[in-house]
């Protein structure tokens, strides 16, 4: 057990050694694991311990001054960054010019679990978000659309956001400026949040609510013209999900379309969209890249199908999987998990020479890695948006395959995140 503790007095001088999930930095004292959002990995800080958890190696400290700072250390280029002064805590690593911060994120992979990339591969570091969830609050001025504070349910402003693509940041404004013209509150639940996608030109907007769309709802869709495509959703009573189930179009268009890999999506205002389809292109490319052709490939967690279609000019037969009922009717196959696709595709001895999957972030977990065993193709290419999950699931993979690449790819710049692309092969 560890002499760790709180303290409101104590400070305690850390090293940060590496990034954790949520882009904090992660020092070791005592044994233990000490998170501290704001430092970054080779810094020397000085911190104060608030939580030591009892059951893990764990203890979340607040940074309190920077004795020794990464040399690519930056002010935050927002000006809402809690770093500034602002309370948002979307962007953890905004504190780190994006060189560094990528090189942050190489060096994590490699000494936290044991994956091994050449670099990270990146674009635009600003605007990249084509997706944009937001919560609606109400502040001083009126209502206003942000995001939650970390491990809080305080609503931090994004006005000005620079991660999200212009076209978001201009139709979030116009709701804004039309919902405080028109006296429009988040209290009572008439407006609890929006949901934003764009193609790049257009816009999709979906007001979300507990209440059905009122006359003053109704007009205000009416006038948002940054917004090609209005729409309500409802959100289910006693649910906390913030999309909704009931849908109806307000005004204008109901989907957009989105090229990746030059395969075309549409988009309607409840479906899922790539939140930064620049590089997610990039990390689609990698995942169904190589020479490989053959009779049968599978591909688990197939979502929107676009993987499917871009196998599907290498294989005579590509089978998708996919559980969530909406998405599996547009790739005309019942819904299924992929513990459920595999056990039957066991079952009838089937043999394909490559499996694709594209898991949640939880991973495939262990009924689907034995099972990929069991199936034993000659090649494996997963994409995951968690290392943690990866490392645990190649681990099993590795009993049969040998790891032959892994590439990572920043799809949320500024941020802990990051898209994995791994190639497996059958060793012999
Ligand atoms: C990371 S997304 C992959 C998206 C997909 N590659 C695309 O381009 O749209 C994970 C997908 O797996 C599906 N899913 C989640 N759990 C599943 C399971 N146990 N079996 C099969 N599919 C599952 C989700 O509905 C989602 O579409």
């Amino acid at each position: 057990m560890t002499t760790l503790r709180p303290s409101s007095t104590a400070i305690r001088r850390l090293r940060v050694e590496r990034l954790g999930e949520e882009g904090e930095g992660v020092g070791r004292l005592e044994g233990v694991d000490v998170h501290v959002p704001g430092a970054f990995p080779g810094e020397e800080v000085e911190v104060r311990i608030e939580a030591v958890s009892r059951h893990h190696p764990r203890a979340h400290a607040r940074l309190v001054s920077i004795v020794t700072p990464h040399p690519l250390r930056r002010e935050s280029p927002c000006p809402r960054d809690v770093a500034r002064g602002g309370r948002c805590t979307g962007c953890p690593l905004s504190g780190l010019a994006i060189d560094a911060q990528r090189e942050a994120h190489r060096a994590t992979l490699e000494a936290r679990y044991g994956i091994r990339v050449d670099a990270v591969i990146g674009a635009r570091e600003l605007g990249y978000r084509f997706a944009s969830k937001r919560i609606a609050f109400d502040a001083r001025e009126g209502i206003d659309f942000g995001s939650y504070v970390r491990g809080s349910h305080r609503p931090a402003s994004m006005e000005g956001c620079l991660v999200e693509h212009p076209r978001i940041e201009e139709a979030v404004a116009e709701l804004r400026a039309e919902a405080r013209a028109r006296g429009i509150r988040a209290a009572g639940g008439v407006l609890e949040g929006v949901w934003v996608k764009t193609d790049g030109e257009r816009v999709l907007l979906t007001l979300l609510g507990a209440t059905p769309p009122d006359a003053t709802l109704r007009a205000l869709a009416g006038a948002l013209v940054k917004s090609q495509g209005v729409h309500h959703s409802r959100r289910v009573a006693g649910s906390d999900a913030l999309r909704g189930q009931t849908l109806e179009r307000l005004a204008g268009i109901d989907a957009i379309e989105i090229e990746l890999e030059g395969v075309r999506r549409a988009t309607g205002p409840l479906g899922f969209l790539q939140p930064n389809p620049e590089v997610a292109s990039l990390a689609y490319r990698a995942l169904v890249a190589g020479e490989a052709r053959g009779r049968l490939a599978f591909d688990l967690y197939a979502g929107a199908g676009v993987t499917t279609e871009l196998l599907r000019r290498r294989f005579e037969r590509v089978v998708p999987c996919e559980s969530f009922p909406e998405s599996a009717a547009a790739l005309g196959v019942p819904p299924k998990t992929a513990e459920d696709f595999l056990r039957e595709a066991l079952a009838r001895g089937d043999r394909p020479e490559l499996v694709v999957a594209n898991p949640p972030r939880g991973g495939m977990g262990a009924t689907v890695t034995e099972a990929l065993l069991s199936l034993d193709p000659s090649e494996i290419r997963v994409m995951s948006c968690s290392a943690k999950t990866l490392a645990r699931d190649l681990a099993v993979l590795e009993r049969r395959f040998a790891r032959v690449s892994v590439e990572a790819f920043d799809t949320l710049p500024q941020t802990g995140h990051l898209e994995l692309v791994a190639v497996l092969r059958r060793r012999g």
